[in-house]
Parts: structure tokens; sequence; C-alpha cells
């Protein structure tokens, strides 16, 4: 496969926000994207930038396989003051009069109660969906728990309410459900080829990197939530219904294929992806999938 260099590509006006990274706007095979450059890593001190530009990729490549819709990902490089880059290319699914407004803008539309549009207490964002009349609510349910379900799978730690949303068509007044985008906060970007090789081969630092963290951004009563911890609780049924409906969709040999299909990442790194994924799959939802079957067929005896 052919290196895709970005350095050079016609650049456009559009900016990005985000609290992760550089971003600039090109138009790359007639399409504009959004080239997200690596952050500094500043949970792990020994490590200069994060691979969060693979967290992207791998993340968003997980959801196309799952089949929900999705923003397109490339990896490419990028050349700044002689320094080669290595970026990843979000498909910009935006266009004239046709936005993105996120969930937090949503939220912030509840103007008779206290909640503020980024607060990501589970009971606020579940009212919401009540109360809101932009969109089905069955849809937008379906969708929030949908990524629920895959952001556990992925250990994706901030799902906020900025990082989904709606894309707004202002000439109809429509709002639909935008494709997934920022998944850059998945699959330990933080972790370095020392921490790889620890998880690896240590049962007990796998574990807690399942069980313990990442834990996602939303939260219950202040604290947020352990993915396995609420899955296996089986607390919320439109939690459950979800993991019914995407566990069957999971198909762990092609995302072993994309992985192995991935520029630039070390043996090492791809032995660390499949093993996590294979792992969080494993102990989170199929676990929690067995429980389920059992008390769904405890109830209809
Ligand atoms: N594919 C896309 N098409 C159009 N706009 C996008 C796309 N992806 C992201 N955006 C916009 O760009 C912003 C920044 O992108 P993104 O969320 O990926 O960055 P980030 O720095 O990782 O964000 P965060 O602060 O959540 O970590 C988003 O909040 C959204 O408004
Ligand atoms: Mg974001």
């Amino acid at each position: 496969m052919s290196v895709i260099d970005f350095t050079t590509l016609p650049r456009k006006n559009k900016m990005y926000a985000g609290a992760n990274g550089g971003k600039i706007s090109v138009i790359y095979e007639g399409e504009q994207y959004m080239l997200k450059f690596p952050p500094q890593s500043v949970r792990n001190r020994d490590m200069s930038y994060s691979n969060s530009c693979f967290s992207e990729y791998l993340g968003c490549q997980i959801y196309a396989c799952i089949g929900i819709p999705v923003q397109k990902t490339l990896l490419g490089i990028y050349t700044v003051k002689d320094v080669e880059k290595i970026v990843v290319a979000c498909g910009d699914f935006t266009e004239p009069g046709i936005t993105l407004q996120d969930f937090a803008s949503l939220k912030n539309q509840m103007i008779d109660s206290e909640r503020n549009g980024y607060g990501t207490e589970l009971s606020d964002i579940l009212l919401t969906f009540e109360e809101q009349t932009a969109i089905d609510q069955k849809v937008l349910t379906e969708r929030f728990w949908d990524m629920f379900i895959v952001d556990a799978l992925i250990g994706n730690w901030d799902r906020h309410n900025g990082n989904w949303g709606f894309l707004y068509h202002a000439h109809t007044d429509q709002m639909e459900l935008a494709p997934v985008f920022d998944c850059g906060s998945s699959l330990y970007p933080q972790a370095d080829e020392k921490i790889m090789e620890t998880v690896l081969t240590d049962e007990k630092e796998l574990n807690f990197r399942i069980f313990e963290i990442p834990t996602s951004a939303i939260m219950v009563n202040g604290k947020k939530i352990k993915y396995f911890d609420f899955i296996s609780s089986l607390q919320n049924e439109d939690c459950n219904r979800a993991l019914k409906r995407i566990l069957p969709r999971i198909d762990m040999a092609k995302i072993y294929a994309v992985i192995d299909d991935t520029p630039f990442i070390s043996d090492l790194q791809k032995k660390f992806y499949m093993k996590m994924l294979e792992k969080r799959k494993e102990k989170i939802l199929d676990f929690s999938f067995a429980i389920l079957e059992k008390a769904d067929t405890r109830q209809s005896n």
C-alpha cells in the first residue's frame, strides 16, 4: 500500500475546535477532510506523542465493521518543518447548509432545567431524550446505547456531549443523526511499548485495563461509569437491548484484518490492540450477554 502524503494538498479555511491536537482542513481526491495531528502525550511523560491518530482510525474502522454510520478515516503523513508526522484524515461530513450540532447543543435547548449542555450525568441525558422534539426519541436512544456498547468494546473514555450529535439541514429545518466521530480517546492512546508488553504478559495489568480503566465519560451520581459494572448489572433495558443488537454484529476476524492492514504500526502494537479488543469483548460484552440470556430465559419460564 502506498503512503498518502497530505503535505502539499490544497487547504481550506475551515477550522475545527477540540482539545486533542492540531487540525487543518484539506482537499484529498476531491473531498474535504479534517487532518488531526498527534497531540502531546499528557498522561504518559515517557512518550512524546500519543497514539490517538491510530485510536481514531481504528475506532472508526471498528464502528464501520459493526455497521454504524461513521466518518471516513485514512492514515497518512504530513511534514511540518522537516518533521514527518503521522496524521489521521477524517472525512468532513458537513456541507453548505448542513452543519454539525453536538448533543450538548440539544441539551442546551432544555431551557426550563438547570442541566448544562456538557453535563454527562446519565439521568439528565436520558431525560433530555424524552423531552427534546428535534429527533425521534427511539432513534436517539438507540444510537446513544449502540455507541455506549461499541465504546465499551474500544475502551473510549471521552464520548462527552460534544463528541456526538446531529446534522442540521438549514433549508428544511430537519435534524438527523450525524455519523460517529472522535474516537481518538479509545484503545489506550497513552500506552507506550513498555505498557503494551506488560499488559500482554501480566494478567493483573490486563484485567485492570478491562474492568477498572478506561471509564466512560457518562456519569451516575457524579461518578464515571465503569463499563463492565454498568453493562453486566443489566440495570438499563435500553442498554441490554443495544447489547443484543450489537454483539452479533461484531466480527472479530474482520476487526483483526483491519488491524493487520493498518499502516505504520508495529507488530507489538498490533498484538496489543488485538488482545485488548478480544479480551474486552469476551470479559465485558460476551459475559454480560450470557447473563442477560440467562435472565431472559428465567423470566420466560
Ligand atoms: N468528520 C467531521 N466532519 C465535520 N466536522 C467534524 C468531524 N469530526 C469532528 N468535527 C468537528 O471538529 C471538532 C473537533 O474534532 P474532534 O472532536 O475529533 O477533536 P478532539 O480534539 O479529539 O476533540 P475533544 O476536545 O473532544 O478531545 C468536533 O467537535 C466537531 O465539531
Ligand atoms: Mg472531540
